[in-house]
């Protein structure tokens, strides 16, 4: 598929069919995941994959606060049928290795990474990555969604899955087939896309 194809084909998909995902398409994703930039190379992220049902199963008992659960609604049943989940994580503590060698050290800059840079480059670059493996399951003919998981339910993600305490969930991404019903559109049904004159300032404010 043209890229220009991958990038306007790409909307959120909240509606799978229960048809396995190939695993060749899931490596797929994952190897263009890490092809994403990453501030000085450092790439803190790290990838969590549920691609058994058993596991997927687990990630959805483990994120959905019980009284969502106990009445799932649309969304919810439309997304717990994904085969694969992907959860990308944030590492800092690689940031701030990274950028204490050598190369990156030099120039007197403050050495915390969160007084060095303006905005946290290690949530960054787990988007860009997201962002990859949401385009690339749109090349591979399949759908996908990013979706936040509640801040109340990271503590039992974490137990559950046995994420290190330095890795940081930044989401989820469900990938699967799309369902031929995608009724439920979030946000993006609801809003208009701000177009490219009203964002961009060329040459100044
Ligand atoms: C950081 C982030 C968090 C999001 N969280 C959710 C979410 O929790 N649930 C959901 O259904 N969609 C979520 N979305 C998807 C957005 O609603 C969607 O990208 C937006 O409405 C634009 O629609 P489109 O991606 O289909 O073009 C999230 C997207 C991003 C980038």
């Amino acid at each position: 598929m043209e890229l220009r194809e991958v990038v306007v084909r790409r909307r959120m998909v909240r509606s799978f069919t229960e048809d396995p995902v190939p695993r060749e398409a899931v490596d797929r994703v994952l190897e263009h995941a890490v092809r994403a930039p990453s501030a000085g190379f450092s790439q803190g992220w790290a990838f969590l994959v549920l691609d058994a049902p058993d596991d997927v199963a687990r990630f959805w008992a483990a994120t959905t606060p019980p009284s969502r659960a106990a009445a799932p609604d649309r969304w919810l049943l439309g997304m717990r049928r994904a085969p694969v989940v992907v959860v990308p994580l944030a590492r800092e503590s690689a940031y701030r290795e990274r950028y204490a060698e050598p190369d990156k050290a030099r120039g007197g800059e403050p050495q915390e990474p969160r007084e060095r840079w303006a905005v946290p480059y290690w949530y960054v670059d787990a988007g860009m990555a997201s962002l990859l493996m949401l385009l690339t399951a749109v090349d591979e003919g399949l759908g996908a969604c990013f979706f936040g998981v509640p801040a109340s339910r990271v503590a039992a993600l974490r137990a559950e899955f046995g994420v290190p305490d330095d890795h940081e969930p930044v989401g989820a991404i469900a990938i699967g087939h799309p369902a031929a019903d995608q009724a439920v559109r979030g946000s993006g049904g609801r809003r208009r896309r701000r177009p490219v004159e009203e964002v961009v300032h060329r040459g100044g404010w």
